[in-house]
């Protein structure tokens, strides 16, 4: 009987959920986010960027370099996944307890459950700091904000990571030889991994193909045909600068018997401007690698090592950023001017700007009647 009355219930649910959203957007949504950063000048109100993100693309996660309360409170009611960062010179005082609930009690409990918050990062790119003090520190300081997420309940939503450079790695080409630089390894990201397979939190990395492409690379760093690199030890070729990066990390976090642990891309982006004579910068090539990069990681197929998974990826960066010191790349890695025009297009606006978000309340609406209409008919013929 429960058989009979559970199949047409079974292939109702599967219509409506293939009914109500295009699986492309549904997909992007999930995983693709971008880096909010405000070393600007002339950035729109943090309100109108949220609504912007909400209405008029299918971003759906956001990751902040600091706690600014104007942008938290501004995604609140959007649904938008948030991620917060603890800054750098904070790291020691959070490894006491009542520093890390104050700084909970201030920079997350007044926002959730309103704004989304998911992720809090303790400190950015720490060890490239080279700072033997933040370095130290930086799995306490985990330890112990996880701690004051406990005490709240928080730890639940709540997930703590730390993102990392690829210097990290001791060696990464090929990909099979990859490995974390020693004394590192076994001092800090042993246990950090330890932190994140107890929590259930991914471990965080910020590949730049572009740093590290030359002109003879720059086919194999843009997702272009190329002839590929062939790692012997593994006997697989890569056919872009990307997957080679995160399989020399996968091949360093198997080595110390990590390999169950996420991977989370986040950082990553190509600048649309550079200065005079550098090649392969120009708005063409950055829209090439993001939007490739936003299929590839998506795609399900994986990379050579890690076959059919997805990646998380957040897009550096949201906007370009006119404060940012630096050769002139530095300030153009933006998705959109600060007046939110489009650098260039990757597929992420939404068809209809201007009544998205109406449009698709009212033909959810609409299917969702007619599917409860299909399932009362079906239901008085059993
Ligand atoms: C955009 O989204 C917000 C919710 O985040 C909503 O309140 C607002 O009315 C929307 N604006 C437009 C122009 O659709
Ligand atoms: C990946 O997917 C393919 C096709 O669905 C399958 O044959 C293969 O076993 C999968 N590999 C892994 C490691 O899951």
């Amino acid at each position: 009987m429960e058989k009979v009355i559970n199949t047409p219930l079974a292939h109702l649910l599967g219509a409506l959920l293939i009914l109500l959203t295009p699986t492309f957007l549904q997909g992007v949504e999930g995983t693709i986010g971008v880096n909010y950063g405000t070393v600007a000048d002339n950035l729109p109100p943090p309100v109108q960027v949220a609504s912007f993100l909400r209405n008029s693309t299918v971003i759906r996660r956001v990751r902040l370099f600091d706690a600014n309360p104007e942008i938290l409170k501004a995604f609140a009611r959007t649904g938008i996944s948030v991620t917060v960062n603890v800054p750098n010179d904070l790291i020691p005082q959070l490894t006491e307890l009542s520093f890390a609930q104050q700084w909970v009690e201030t920079n997350v409990l007044p926002y959730v459950p309103a704004t989304n918050i998911v992720r809090i990062l303790v400190g950015n790119e720490v060890i490239s700091t080279a700072n033997k003090l933040l370095i130290g520190n930086l799995v306490p300081a985990m330890q112990t904000l996880q701690v004051a997420l406990v005490e709240t309940s928080l730890d639940r939503h709540i997930h703590i990571s730390t993102p990392h450079f690829l210097g990290i790695l001791l060696n990464s080409t090929p990909p099979s030889t990859g490995k974390f630089r020693p004394g590192y390894d076994i001092h800090v990201l042993k246990p950090l991994l330890e932190f994140l397979r107890a929590t259930n939190s991914p471990f965080m990395i910020n590949p730049y193909p572009f740093f590290d492409s030359s002109d003879d690379t720059l086919d194999y760093a843009l997702f272009r045909p190329n002839p590929g690199v062939f790692d012997e030890a593994t006997r697989l070729t890569y056919t872009n600068m990307l997957d080679a990066q995160l399989d020399a990390v996968f091949s360093a976090l198997k080595l110390l018997d990590f390999e169950d642990i996420d991977i989370v891309i986040a950082e990553t982006g190509w600048p649309s401007k550079g200065d005079p004579g550098q090649a392969g910068v120009d708005t063409g090539s950055a829209e090439e690698y993001n939007r490739k990069l936003i299929q590839h990681v998506m795609s399900g197929i994986g990379t050579p090592l890690m076959p059919n998974r997805t990646f998380e990826t957040y897009i550096f960066a949201l906007f370009n950023e006119d404060l940012k010191p630096g050769p002139t790349c530095e300030r153009n890695f933006g998705l959109f001017k600060p007046d939110m025009t489009p650098v260039y297009d990757i597929g992420i606006l939404r068809p209809i700007v201007a009544n998205a978000a109406a449009n698709t309340d009212h033909s959810r609406t609409k299917s969702r009647a007619y599917l409860l209409m299909l399932l009362f008919v079906c239901l008085m013929c059993l």
